[in-house]
């Protein structure tokens, strides 16, 4: 690892995530600095970064845990002393369970989301035989249909998941992906609002029922802003803040504006044609969506995957820009940083361009 270090940045072996730190701090400080100002928690995704060193620079800010999707990174992140632990997607399988057991005797505090009454019969009996108790949270489909129980059955849901003997039930989780890249400010606060009021309300009755619901999380980088306002809201996950993406550069944003701090850097290695170059990063080192990653470096430039495969994309020229030469680096911003990210193993990590240090990405390929 230290050959790299003191490199400029171009000079690393492409393609290659690296991180400016400088930004990297600016944007944890900023959503944590504004959290604190609201009165609320941020317990971050890091279903984004899928490092450990960065969970762990997010606790130093304040955070008061961190998320994740997944057993198996709630798993490497017990294993290296993370507390706070959410994991925001149901587990279902038994071998699963087994290792939210191994997760909970490294890291008590964990807490689960439950969206299914057998599903928390099956974890709770699990539990007893371990002597364990689990914090859970019911979680209700904000409207994307993918996980959650719908707003009409979580009173009498809740009711029921209270009575199990291990799991203790703290709130709700609802969370609304689907509306955090509306592009207006105005429709995205209207289609968040109307959805975390709703979930409000529930939270209100269900203290009402005299069942425990201290904590409403949800809410992602398109909707934090929005969502601490809300009364009931007491956290705020946001994921690809930390790093940022195209996608999310491409949204209006209120107030805070993070930073990309996260580039790709490829090279140009084939230059025989008129209209385009070609350069080492394709499908494999970049996830592909429908918003193109945008070239930073040099201008004029797009890139594209066109059918170049998986190791290969394609860099053509607007505007009347000049095409970049061979060997040439280039660097972009990605389209969609979550995915980019667990294509690798190492962020590099940069001050003024120069590489200081390289973070492993341990949680990446841990997709169970
Ligand atoms: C449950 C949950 N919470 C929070 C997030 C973070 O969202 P973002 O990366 O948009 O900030 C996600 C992202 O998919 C998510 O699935």
């Amino acid at each position: 690892m230290s050959e790299y270090i003191g490199l400029h940045k171009n000079q690393l072996n492409t393609p290659v995530l690296v991180i400016d730190k400088t930004k990297l701090l600016n944007n944890i400080h900023s959503m944590q600095e504004f959290a604190e100002a609201k009165g609320i928690g941020v317990r971050p995704h890091a279903k984004t970064h899928k490092c450990s060193k960065i969970a762990q620079l997010q606790l130093e800010a304040g955070s008061i845990g961190i998320c994740v999707t997944k057993v198996s990174e709630a798993y490497e992140l017990a294993k290296n002393k993370i507390k706070g632990i959410l994991i925001t997607s149901p587990i279902v399988s038994l071998n699963k369970m087994q290792i939210l057991v191994k997760v909970l005797k490294l890291a008590p505090d964990t807490m689960l989301i439950i969206d299914n009454l057998v599903n928390a019969q099956t974890i709770n009996e699990l539990l007893a035989r371990h002597d364990l108790k689990l914090n859970v949270l019911l979680d209700i489909d904000g409207g994307i249909g993918r996980t959650g129980v719908v707003f009409t059955e979580v009173i009498e849901i809740a009711k029921q998941l209270n009575k199990f003997s291990n799991l203790c039930l703290k709130g709700i989780q609802c969370y609304a992906g689907h509306i955090q890249h509306i592009a207006d400010i105005r429709l995205r606060t209207k289609a968040s609002k109307e959805i975390l009021q709703k979930a409000g309300a529930i939270k209100q009755d269900l203290v009402d029922a005299g069942i425990e619901c201290s904590i409403q999380t949800g809410s992602g980088t398109g909707t934090f802003s929005i969502d601490a306002n809300i009364p009931t809201v007491s956290e705020i996950q946001p994921g690809s803040y930390t790093v940022m993406d195209q996608e999310y550069s491409n949204i209006e944003f209120a107030d805070n504006k993070f930073l990309p701090a996260m580039t790709m850097l490829t090279t140009v290695i084939s230059t025989n044609q008129s209209t385009h170059v070609t350069v080492d990063a394709g499908t494999k080192a970049m996830y592909k969506v429908d918003t193109k990653p945008t070239i930073i470096n040099q201008q004029n430039l797009i890139y594209d995957w066109d059918g170049f495969g998986d190791e290969h994309g394609k860099v053509m020229v607007i505007n009347n820009g000049k095409l970049p030469k061979l060997g040439d680096v280039l660097e972009l911003v990605v389209g969609h940083c979550d995915p980019t990210i667990n294509l690798f193993d190492k962020f590099y990590i940069t001050e003024n361009d120069i590489v200081i240090d390289c973070w492993e990405i341990d949680l990446r390929g841990k997709c169970q």
